[in-house]
């Protein structure tokens, strides 16, 4: 036959969070001991009134609408509209089988340069290369807390050239987020440069102090808010993801609308209809979110804390459950043991201690840089929330966390016989 295949797609394969996932359930399988922090999914349950909400819409069975349910746009035009201080309406608001798809869409459907920060969220730089679209890498440094600075942007965007931006805070690996300020002086750079801002927030309800704050607030002309359930009410599964546009980018999502409508069609109605709850807050969803970001915020500071005083260069995270290691610290012992890429250390770590890293290669770091993201998630999740009444500290991560205790704690000892 002489049929082939597309030359983006040929060569790829899955997306690295799913082959490390894989690859760990394969050696557990086999008896050892792992310590998966190499996949980032939500430890947390599904809040009760939400799973309720989708059992009571069970029996919805129609089409929606392809831009999402009416109901479920407007309670997230007004859960974004709330934490934001602005008005949103649900014309606005598109809904999307995760919030993947849409951004995979938006670069479809854009045709611009897409200028992405890194360390970044494995999936934006292949959307770009499936789509033979233009990705520059901004490569920022530990130093920036691995965040974009506004000179960065103003020297990789130096002239008119349609460009979009993935910006991503709290951030997937890094954990860390923005500064009011620095939202401010990236917003000024962008409307100077008419660029569009992809704003990825879904870990925006995991900031540790629930102090999250949107670059629309500064920005409000060009910023597209992307965000869904993955994450803050732990519902990956669900797949539900949405985008709020601002009216000046109406064109846009009409255009993904059209491409939606003729490939995925609509979302699942019961999710939509189920989605409508979460988004419509109350004191049971707050408790369940001051639980969740009380116990993330625990366990990422303590991991961070035991590391850096092990050698390992990581900053306190400030959002999601993510730190990012930086073992160039100890380069020459690493450098001794024959290891030269981010890749062959995980493979080496994996051997030695039974932790699961996913190399700084995965987030579009250079293969040879020492960096690997520790995802904190191993624990069951439920137990732990029932639990967080009081305050959440050393004995409670022992006692409800061990397999994340004992993972850092396998690292850091593994750091610290290196740096001797
Ligand atoms: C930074 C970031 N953005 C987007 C996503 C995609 O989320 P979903 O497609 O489940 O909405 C993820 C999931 O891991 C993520 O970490």
């Amino acid at each position: 036959m002489k049929q082939r295949i597309n030359p983006n797609v040929a060569g790829r394969g899955k997306s690295p969070t799913l082959g490390t996932n894989e690859l760990s359930a394969a050696m557990e399988a086999e008896g050892r001991e792992v310590f998966r922090f190499g996949f980032g999914e939500s430890p947390f349950p599904v809040p009760d009134v939400v799973a309720e909400a989708l059992r009571q819409n069970a029996h919805q069975k129609s089409y929606l609408p392809v831009q999402g349910l009416p109901e479920l746009r407007d309670a997230v035009a007004q859960f974004h509209g709330r934490r934001e201080g602005l008005s949103f309406t649900g014309e606005q608001v598109m809904i999307g089988p995760g919030s993947k798809e849409l951004m995979f869409l938006l670069q479809l459907c854009l045709d611009a340069e897409v200028l992405v920060p890194t360390p970044c969220w494995v999936s934006y730089v292949p959307h770009g290369e499936i789509l033979g679209r233009p990705v520059r890498l901004i490569h920022t440094t530990s130093d920036e807390r691995w965040l974009l600075s506004a000179e960065r942007l103003a020297e990789e965007a130096p002239d008119a050239t349609p460009r979009l931006l993935i910006l991503n805070y709290p951030g997937n690996p890094q954990g860390t987020t923005y500064s009011e300020e620095e939202l401010q002086a990236l917003a000024d750079v962008a409307r100077e440069k008419n660029i569009i801002i992809m704003s990825d927030e879904i870990y925006g309800e995991l900031h540790h102090d629930g102090a999250h704050q949107s670059l629309v607030r500064y920005y409000p002309e060009g910023t597209i808010i992307s965000s869904g359930l993955s994450k803050w009410c732990g519902a990956g599964g669900w797949r539900l993801g949405t985008f709020v546009f601002p009216e000046e980018l109406s064109w846009l999502r009409e255009a993904m609308c059209s491409v939606a409508s003729e490939t995925y069609s609509t979302v699942s109605a019961p999710i939509q209809y189920a989605a409508v709850s979460a988004y419509s807050g109350g004191e049971e969803m707050e408790s369940y979110l001051s639980a969740s970001r009380r116990i993330i915020k625990a366990a990422g500071n303590w991991a961070a804390h035991r590391l850096n005083e092990a050698g390992v260069a990581v900053h306190h995270p400030e959002g999601a459950f993510y730190l990012f290691l930086d073992f160039s610290t100890m380069a020459p012992a690493i450098a001794q043991m024959g290891i030269e890429t981010s890749s062959v250390l995980c493979e080496k770590l994996l051997e030695d201690t039974g932790v699961v890293l996913l190399s700084g290669e995965a987030f579009s770091r250079p293969p040879e840089e020492l960096t690997a993201r520790l995802a904190y998630v191993t624990f069951d999740g439920s137990e732990a929330l029932e639990a967080a009444d009081g305050s959440v500290d050393n004995s409670f991560l022992e006692k409800y966390c061990p397999k994340v205790v004992e993972g850092v704690d396998r690292l850091t000892k593994w750091a610290e016989a290196l740096s001797g």
